[in-house]
């Protein structure tokens, strides 16, 4: 009897705990916290721009205004980028501090050879 009234308690508990993962399909799940813009050029921009792969942009004083625009537009062998991706936010406060951002000595131009 004792075990029975518990395990009844167990299922009611169970129930009440799946109604509240049930909780509002539809509801937008909130927008994450725009990322730090040293965190997203280096885990977006310098995949490829000081890897050989693209020019330099950091310690080049490279007019906010611009980086969002190509960012957002591409230019031939960059692809673009949506706000699904990276958000207006994040950046605006990336090109501002690209714009600010010294030079990394670590960071290395494109091979003539493609190498
Ligand atoms: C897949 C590789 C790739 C990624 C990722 C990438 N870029 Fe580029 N980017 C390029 C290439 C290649 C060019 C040179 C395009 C050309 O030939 O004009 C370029 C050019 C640029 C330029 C112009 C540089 C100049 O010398 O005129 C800026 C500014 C720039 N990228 C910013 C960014 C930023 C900011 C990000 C991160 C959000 C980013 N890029 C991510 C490949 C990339």
């Amino acid at each position: 009897m004792l075990l029975r009234a518990g395990s009844l308690r167990l299922t009611g508990a169970l129930i009440a705990l799946g109604a509240g993962f049930g909780l509002p399909a539809a509801a937008e799940p909130p927008a994450p916290p725009p990322r730090a813009p040293n965190v997203v050029y280096a885990k977006t921009c310098g995949y490829c721009h000081g890897q050989h792969v693209a020019p330099v942009i950091r310690g080049r004083a490279i007019p906010a205004d611009m980086t969002q625009a190509i960012v957002r537009r591409g230019q031939r062998a960059m692809p673009a980028f949506r706000p699904t991706e990276i958000s207006n936010a994040e950046l605006k406060a990336l090109g501002l501090w690209l714009k600010a951002s010294k030079a990394d000595p670590k960071e290395r131009e494109p091979m003539e050879n493609g190498q």
